[in-house]
């Protein structure tokens, strides 16, 4: 995972096209096909590597062409226009609609024809769960997940399922084409180098694994805020809700590189086994101790630097009486030997006052009061913070005496910057890419990962799922409702909204 091999994205030699299904939608046009070009800039994107949007529009190869170069040079991607006249030649277009059996007998045949496609085929499924039945079935009739024409992938986006029922439902309809070792279950946050960082950070540094466990930290905190409200994405997101959007992936998986165990060895199984045991050992939230355990609210209008903000019922697509929750908040504990006790605090919120991804690990005060009889009032704990995004670093806040003759404190911090100027940064997307063409599955996630992250979620969606007539508000722009704070376990806990 951490090491890659020298690029090899082939399939027994031969080269990968890579299906878009959903090539004209959001997850294409914001994430994959700027990670793409990326890439391609970068010189990480095998020479031969194609690229086969399927979409319903009426578009010849040229059609497609023109909207995806428009589009990179609208989000400011493009510094080099020589680069994206050559990565644009990757793309080819293919009229179809996902639940027509002869528009991918047509596929089939056109892949079968256009120069430099023959070969690997990686599916990307970025369009809703309900039609990957559909897809998958019509792949199979159409031949197309015979492997022995070159090796088959299929990448399948979170969340996976609305809830563990349809999770399972999902996973039964890709295994009967596909098996465990062609499904490339993604969640871009395990691309991010800072994510993968956090393994680096505990297993090969001496000096936290000692701490590391319920003697030392009190309590942690993973908490992810975006200023963004949800934009067009209404359509998905009141369907969702932040909890499934953002908690049962993405943050909980920053929560089991956290809480793991070191594995026996970097390869994907081990990596994951271990990430399962954390999952496994989550308390289970009780119907009757949601209320203690979770807590939801949604963005109402707000300002920020003198604008008016909109609310979330005033977004696109938004029936005007949806409780669907933009802000969420967990305490979960894990029941084994080294976190019982230690409360683990997951938070996430759209049209917040900032965009920051963060991990804050509180340390215990030390048991001894030895400044007691001095003029120090009360020595601050340590705290561990990394930084995911924006700033990506770690920091270690300490006490260190201040200057002068009297006995006080202050805080000083102990920064390591995770880039350096100049770095080119891989996008989260990008670096997964790379690894379905390599068949790395390493920073996937296994079934069992994601049944059960259902499982810990799954009765706190049950419950708000009946109580449908309130839910708290935040202005927009806001660090969320004060109220949120009942989940803490202790009077001195507070969300470290900063670095
Ligand atoms: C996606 C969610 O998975 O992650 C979005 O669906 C969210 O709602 C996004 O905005 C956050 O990702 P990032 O990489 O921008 O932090």
């Amino acid at each position: 995972m951490l090491k890659k091999p020298k690029l090899q994205a082939s399939c027994g030699g031969q080269p990968f096209t890579i299906v878009i299904f959903g090539a004209t939608g959001n997850l294409a046009c914001n994430k994959l096909l700027p990670a793409l070009f990326q890439l391609d800039c970068v010189g990480k994107l095998p020479d031969e590597t194609r690229v086969m949007g399927f979409g319903r529009r009426e578009w010849r190869d040229e059609d497609w062409r023109a909207v995806v170069a428009a589009d990179l040079h609208e989000k400011g991607k493009v510094d080099d226009e020589g680069r994206l006249a050559g990565f644009l030649q990757r793309l080819h277009f293919h009229n179809g609609d996902l639940n027509d059996e002869a528009s991918f007998l047509a596929l089939r045949q056109r892949l079968d024809g256009e120069p430099g496609c023959q070969g690997g085929l990686v599916f990307y499924f970025a369009v809703t769960p309900e039609v990957y039945a559909p897809i998958c079935a019509h792949l199979a009739t159409a031949g197309l997940t015979d492997e022995t024409q070159g090796c088959r992938r299929v990448v399948v986006e979170k969340p996976f399922g609305h809830d563990i029922e349809s999770a399972h439902i999902l996973d039964s309809v890709l295994h009967r084409h596909f098996t465990e070792r062609q499904i490339f279950r993604i969640d871009h946050y395990l691309g991010k180098g800072t994510v993968q960082n956090i393994m680096v950070l505990r297993f090969a540094n001496l000096l936290l694994e000692p701490l590391w466990n319920r003697n030392y930290i009190d309590h942690v905190q993973i908490s992810h805020s975006e200023t963004a409200g949800i934009g067009r994405r209404g359509g998905y997101y009141d369907g969702a809700g932040a909890l499934r959007d953002m908690i049962q992936s993405h943050l909980l998986q920053m929560l089991a590189l956290i809480a793991m165990e070191p594995p026996p060895s970097l390869d994907p199984e081990a990596v994951r086994d271990e990430k399962v045991k954390v999952l496994r050992s989550i308390r289970p939230i009780s119907p009757r101790s949601v209320h203690a355990h979770a807590f939801r609210a949604q963005y109402a209008r707000g300002t920020r630097n003198g604008q008016t903000l909109p609310g979330y019922l005033d977004e696109e697509g938004i029936p005007p009486n949806s409780t669907t929750e933009t802000y969420s908040a967990l305490k979960l504990y894990i029941d084994n030997w080294r976190w019982r006790g230690v409360p683990f605090y997951l938070r996430t919120g759209k049209a917040m006052t900032e965009s920051r991804s963060q991990v804050s690990i509180r340390f215990r005060h030390p048991p001894q009061q030895l400044f007691r009889e001095t003029p120090i009032e009360q020595v601050a704990p340590n705290w561990l913070l990394i930084g995911i995004q924006p700033n990506e670093n770690l920091r270690i806040e300490m006490q260190i005496k201040t200057e002068g003759l009297e006995m006080r404190t202050r805080t000083t911090q102990l920064d390591a910057s995770y880039t350096r100027e100049g770095m080119v940064k891989l996008d989260a997307y990008g670096a997964l890419l790379l690894d379905v063409l390599l068949g790395d599955q390493t920073l996937f996630l296994r079934y069992d990962e994601v049944e059960w992250a259902w499982r810990v979620v799954d009765p706190i969606l049950k419950t708000w799922s009946i109580e449908r007539d309130f839910i708290y508000t935040y202005p927009a722009g806001s660090w969320g409702p004060d109220v949120a704070t009942r989940l803490f376990d202790s009077d001195d806990h507070f969300w470290r909204n900063e670095l």
